[in-house]
């Protein structure tokens, strides 16, 4: 159903191969992963996101616990262009919005170790016209690209889109535990989406 990044094989891989022993088995450890590391995925938005979004404003003081990014504990940052459609409920976010989901791994039930940051950002029209135009990333805690993309058929991000597309009628947005003003979403019976597991493989 997705096709899997490159980088993602490999984190996978790695996972369920280690590091050394696997080695046979392992395509991290011939060349193309180190090729790969060589030009890695860069996502200017999102890599500037991940150095400011904590000067954002925040609208969330108590954490979500996110059973679908990988179970962590999330805070979500709006950017200035975000904060009068967000606060105000006042839908399509307009283009230059930036969410950012900051996200901490579940430490005995309290947020311990910082995970990677989810980021939507709403580009110019005609960017995904069939998704609203948004662009997803996550970046790792180290500040690097762990993915990046549309909405769109192919992209490593579709599941993303696929997901939050529930939310439409808010934009995309859920804003669970949030200050924004939303109606409310309910998965229920969402499909079953890989991406909690593809989360936690992405940013091992
Ligand atoms: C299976 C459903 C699902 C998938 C897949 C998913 N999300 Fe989310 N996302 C949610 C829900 C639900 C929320 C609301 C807060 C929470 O519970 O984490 C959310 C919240 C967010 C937010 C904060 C804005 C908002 O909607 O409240 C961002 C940013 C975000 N997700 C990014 C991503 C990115 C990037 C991906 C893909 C790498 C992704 N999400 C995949 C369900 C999903």
């Amino acid at each position: 159903m997705f096709r899997r990044s490159f980088a993602v094989s490999c984190a996978v891989a790695l996972l369920l191969f280690g590091d050394g022993t696997g080695a046979r088995a392992n395509p991290c450890a011939t060349n193309p992963c180190a090729a790969k590391r060589a030009d890695r995925v860069t996502d200017k938005v999102a890599e500037t996101t991940w150095k400011v979004y904590r000067g954002w404003r925040k609208v969330n003081d108590k954490p979500v616990l996110s059973a679908t990014h990988g179970n962590r504990f999330v805070f979500t940052y709006l950017n200035k262009k975000a904060e009068s459609s967000g606060l105000a409920g006042k839908f399509p976010f307009p283009d230059g919005t930036v969410l950012a989901k900051e996200s901490f791994e579940n430490e005995g039930g309290k947020p311990g170790a910082k995970g990677p940051l989810f980021i939507m950002e709403k580009r110019k029209k005609g960017y995904d016209p069939a998704n609203n135009d948004w662009h997803y990333a996550i970046i790792n805690p180290d500040g690097t690209v762990a993915m990046s993309g549309s909405g769109k058929a192919g992209s490593s991000t579709q599941f993303c889109a696929g997901c939050h597309l529930s939310a439409k009628v808010n934009d995309y947005v859920f804003g669970n535990g949030t200050i924004m003003k939303v109606t409310p979403i309910k998965l229920g019976e969402a499909p079953k989406q890989p991406g909690t597991a593809r989360h936690r493989f992405a940013v091992k």
